[in-house]
C-alpha cells in the first residue's frame, strides 16, 4: 500500500472511495492496524478514557498526547497518522493552538492534528493549515465540551442546531480543514453535510453511512473492555474474552507446573553442574 496523505483523502473523497479510520494509542496497535491496510490513525484524546482510565477527555496533557502519538508513529508505515489535540491546548488563544499543534508535529512525526470545534475555531484551522499543518476538524458531540453540551447525547435534532451544524462544517472546509469528524449526528443530517462539502471529508462515529468515511476506537470495535458500549459502535472481536481466558489457562498451567514445558526451557551440560560444588 502507498503512504496515505491529506492529496489520498483528497482523492478518495472525489472518487466517493470510503475512507477507514481507527484509533491507536501504542506501537502494538499501530503495527497491526496498519497492516490491515487502514487509511487514517486517529491518536484520539480518547487516549484518557480507554488507556489511562480518566472520566472523561478533558484531563488529558498534550505531554500524554505526545509520549502516546510518538509510539504510535514508530509502529505505523502507510497510514496518515493525526493526533488529537488535547483539551485546553488550542481553546485560551490562537497563539496556544498554533504552539502545541507545531509540539505535535515537530516531537511526534504525525502529519495532522484534530481538534473539536466549529466557527470558533475556524481562525485557528486557518493560521495551521497556512502554517503547513493540516487539521481535521470534528463537530456533532465535541467530548471536550461534554460540561456545556450537559451530557453525551446526539446533536442537530433541532432547526436551529442542525443549520448551525451545516454552516459550521462550510466555515471549516473554507478555512482548509482537509476533513471532519462528525460525532453522534442522525444519519440524514450527516449525508445533508456531507452533500453539501466540495472538498472537506467527512468521517463519521453515530453519523451513519452516508459519511465519506468511518472512525471507531480501537478498543470498542476490538471488544477489549466490558461495560458500556455506545449504540454506535459495532464489536467486530472479543479480546476481553480472548485475554481473561487466556490468562486464565496461563495461570492453570503455572500452579500444576505444566508451563514452562521442555521447549520454553534453556540447557545446560550436566558436566558443567557436575564441577559445581
Ligand atoms: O478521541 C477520539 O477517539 C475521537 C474519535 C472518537 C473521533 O475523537
Ligand atoms: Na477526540
Amino acid at each position: 500500500k502507498k503512504p496515505v496523505t491529506i492529496t489520498t483523502i483528497k482523492d478518495m473523497k472525489q472518487k466517493g472511495e470510503p475512507i477507514t479510520m481507527i484509533t491507536a494509542y501504542d506501537v502494538a496497535m499501530a503495527r497491526n492496524v496498519n497492516e490491515a491496510g487502514i487509511d487514517m490513525i486517529l491518536v484520539g484524546d480518547s487516549l484518557g478514557n480507554v488507556i489511562l482510565g480518566y472520566q472523561s477527555t478533558i484531563p488529558v496533557t498534550m505531554e500524554e498526547m505526545i509520549h502516546h502519538t510518538k509510539a504510535v508513529v514508530r509502529g505505523n508505515s502507510t497510514a496518515l497518522v493525526v493526533a488529537d489535540m488535547p483539551f485546553m491546548s488550542y481553546q485560551a488563544s490562537l497563539t496556544d493552538g498554533l504552539y502545541n499543534a507545531g509540539r505535535l508535529l515537530k516531537e511526534t512525526g504525525c502529519t495532522a492534528v484534530k481538534l473539536e470545534g466549529g466557527q470558533e475555531v475556524c481562525e485557528l484551522v486557518h493560521k495551521l493549515t497556512t502554517a503547513g499543518i493540516p487539521v481535521v476538524a470534528h463537530i456533532g458531540l465535541t467530548p471536550q465540551s461534554v460540561n456545556q453540551l450537559g451530557g453525551f447525547k446526539v446533536q442537530g435534532k433541532e432547526v436551529a442546531a442542525a443549520q448551525q451544524l451545516l454552516a459550521d462544517a462550510k466555515a471549516l472546509e473554507a478555512a482548509g480543514a482537509f476533513a471532519c469528524v462528525l460525532e453522534c449526528v442522525p444519519a440524514a443530517l450527516a449525508k445533508k453535510v456531507t452533500d453539501e462539502l466540495i472538498t472537506m471529508a467527512t468521517i463519521g462515529i453515530g453519523a451513519g453511512n452516508g459519511c465519506d468515511g468511518q472512525v471507531l476506537v480501537c478498543n470498542d470495535l476490538l471488544g477489549i473492555s466490558t461495560g458500556f458500549t455506545p449504540k454506535f459502535v459495532k464489536q467486530y472481536a472479543n479480546l476481553h474474552d480472548i485475554t481473561v481466558n487466556a490468562v486464565k489457562d496461563y495461570i492453570k498451567d503455572v500452579k500444576e507446573r505444566s508451563f514452562p514445558a521442555p521447549e520454553h526451557t534453556f540447557k545446560i551440560d550436566d558436566s558443567v553442574l557436575e564441577k559445581l560444588y
